[in-house]
């Protein structure tokens, strides 16, 4: 990975550049970083805030022989790679929240959104896009997002490098890549299984259609959240928004 970079300073969506890229035919391992994000994209259409020399705002172009529903596995490998290199950095013990939250201590500290390019049984590219909240301080925060969301500074008392996670953050996707192309999601979705909060608790999912509470018991070999509802069916959720309970 990282064998092209493209550094940004400031633009508008880091996603953006690294779509025109794969459309382009760049190579498998293309990263686009910026210092800046002046319309970061989060999942569903939200804003994502990227302040300017704060935070780590990357997209990355994987292009793995595979159909398009093995997609959202990569929102997991991706966010297993972003928690292990924070983990090995500072002080800290991140959890992932499915699909695509890490919070520390209960507020998000990074965002993963897992776009395709792809025909109905191929997937042509795979864009990854990371947005980590590293240096800013509270102040640097709007008021609407103190609650929920958080920085590895505020949580490990100190700023922290920003290139060096990066490094840290490809080494091991890289190594995950390799792992999956060569064992498949398996050993990588236990992994992933260790960091999760919602596994065993009582949760609540908002999908576009419904609302469905429950306890998540796990998910498919595909990353699809397995949830059993009060009458002990078991519902697959494919996108939704998770409230976890206790
Ligand atoms: C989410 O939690 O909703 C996902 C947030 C993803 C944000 C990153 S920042 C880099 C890349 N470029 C974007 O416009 N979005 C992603």
């Amino acid at each position: 990975l990282g064998s092209m970079i493209q550094y940004l300073d400031t633009i508008d969506s880091t996603q953006k550049v690294a779509h025109q890229l794969a459309q382009e035919g760049c190579p498998e391992g293309t990263i686009v970083v910026a210092e800046e994000q002046t319309n970061g994209r989060g999942r569903l259409t939200r804003h994502w805030h990227s302040p300017k020399f704060t935070g780590i705002w990357m997209s990355i172009v994987l292009r793995p022989k595979l159909p398009p529903f093995k997609a959202p596995q990569f929102t997991l490998i991706t966010a297993v790679a972003v928690v292990q290199a924070i983990e090995q950095l500072c002080d800290l013990q991140p959890e992932i929240k499915w699909p695509n939250d890490i919070l520390i201590k209960g507020k998000k500290v990074t965002g993963i959104l897992t776009e395709l390019q792809a025909d109905s049984d191929k997937i042509h590219s795979i864009i990854i896009g990371i947005g980590i909240n590293v240096n800013q301080t509270r102040e640097d925060f709007p008021e609407e997002l103190h609650s929920v969301a958080t920085s590895i500074a505020i949580e490990n008392g100190g700023k922290l490098s920003r290139s060096i996670l990066i490094q840290q953050i490809l080494a091991n996707l890289e190594k995950y890549y390799q792992i999956y192309l060569e064992k498949g999601f398996a050993p990588l979705k236990l992994l992933w299984e260790s960091y999760a909060i919602s596994i065993g608790k009582d949760i609540i999912a908002r999908t576009v259609n419904e609302v469905i509470a429950g306890k998540a018991i796990g998910i498919s070999d595909e990353g699809v959240l397995k949830i059993q509802d009060k009458n002990g069916v078991i519902h697959d959720i494919y996108s939704a928004d998770i409230e976890v309970g206790k």
